[in-house]
């Protein structure tokens, strides 16, 4: 196989010490890297003074693939989310968020093989807010009033929930096509369309037709309310296949699906446009475990076989996944959450890089 290059981010918190392990697996599992190492967040506000810097992007669009670490999002500090804007800048529309059961992990749940596509580029996540108290949300209040929509108190906040035609079309089909490229049966699109008539009630119309579209396909297709979809979720979680969702639902149905597998320390992830696509775990930065070898790299990892599968790479892919799978289900190597779950105490738990260590002894 040709050498790939990829763009790296390592993040923060956590994050350096897991894709150092995650570089070394796959390093280790034969595949032909050069990472791009690029920085973004809050370390590098000062020295560039954005916590995304235009080269970030650039190395992206050049390499057309990149992973990630997670990326501490300060709370009050003004800077929206590097994670959010990534996404946007880079029309990464679908987040892609696989949940399947991995004996092992102490899971409350054998059995789950769930993909979760989430769109990535609208819906409350676009951003656009208005500040209680603003001029701006004092107009907003009063064209509402003024159209009859509605009364909303004068001392509100607002952020808006937009959801179009062509944004959930291209969501709609991006998951049909994952289905059909991986064997699916199912997709299942979720909503609230029975209150929220003009976002959600729209993104049902469209879910629909393009069902239609791929009515000779094989793949079947059903639409669930978001709370009925959560209570089936931890009832019968096997019943479902590909679920697609909008932005905010699809996170957190994503957390719940993770939990359902073991934990956020388990679930990877990708966001994927039609000319880029940025890999990285469900997870956050966990600052409370950063620089203390302690995080499950598991997540992170996950996401690095998503991306050999994605560049062609499917024999490594197989091989990271079976080193993990056998891992955590010897469970001798397993990182302190694991631990934790299986026995209900941290005891005989080991640092990340050793857990990535007992990931590559399996390769030889
Ligand atoms: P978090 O996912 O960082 O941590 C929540 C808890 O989950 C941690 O305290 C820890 O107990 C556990 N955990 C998470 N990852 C783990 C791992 N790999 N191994 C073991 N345990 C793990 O969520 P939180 O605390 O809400 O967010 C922290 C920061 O991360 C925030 O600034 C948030 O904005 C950011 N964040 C970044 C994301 C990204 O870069 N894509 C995604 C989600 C959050």
């Amino acid at each position: 196989m040709a050498k790939h290059t990829i763009t790296l981010i390592p993040g923060d918190g956590i994050g350096p010490e897991i894709t150092t392990a995650m570089r070394r697996v796959v390093e280790a599992a034969g595949v032909d890297v050069e990472w791009e190492v690029a920085e973004a967040g809050a370390d590098v506000m000062d020295k560039h003074g954005t916590p995304l810097p235009e080269g970030v992007l650039e190395s992206i669009r050049r390499n057309k693939v990149a992973i990630k670490g997670p990326i501490t999002t300060p709370v009050g500090t003004g800077f929206r989310s590097v994670n959010v804007a990534l996404r946007k800048e880079l029309d990464l529309y679908a987040c892609l968020r696989p949940a399947f059961s991995i004996p092992g992990t102490g899971a409350r749940y054998d059995g789950v093989d769930i993909v979760i596509v989430r769109e990535n580029t609208e819906d409350l996540y676009a951003g656009i807010e208005f500040e209680q108290g603003s001029e701006g949300a004092q107009e907003l209040i009063e064209f509402v009033e003024s159209r009859g929509a509605g009364r909303i108190r004068p001392d509100s906040g607002i952020s808006l929930k937009p959801i179009s035609v062509s944004g959930t079309r291209r969501i709609v089909r991006f998951a049909f096509e994952h289905a059909i490229a991986n064997g699916r049966k199912k997709v299942t699109a979720v909503h609230k369309a029975n209150i929220l008539k003009h976002s959600d009630g729209l993104f049902l119309r469209v879910a629909r037709e393009v069902a239609e579209e791929y009515a000779g396909s094989g793949v079947e297709f059903e639409d669930y309310i978001v709370d009925a979809t959560c209570m089936q979720l931890v009832l019968r979680p096997e019943q479902f296949d590909v679920l697609v969702l909008p932005n905010l639902y699809g996170d957190i149905v994503s957390d719940l699906a993770a939990g359902l597998i073991g934990g956020l320390g388990i679930a990877p992830g990708a966001n994927i446009g039609d000319e880029c696509a940025v890999f990285e775990p469900v997870h956050g930065s966990a600052p409370k475990y950063a620089g203390k070898d302690m995080a499950n790299p598991t997540a992170e990892i996950l996401s690095a076989v998503l991306m050999l599968n994605h560049i062609g790479e499917r024999e490594a892919a197989d091989k990271v996944l079976a080193g993990v799978k056998r891992v955590l289900s010897e469970g001798a190597q397993v990182t302190y959450d694991v631990k934790r779950t299986l026995t209900g105490s941290v005891d005989g738990c080991v640092g990340t890089q050793a857990y990535a260590d007992a990931i590559i002894a399996t390769f030889a």
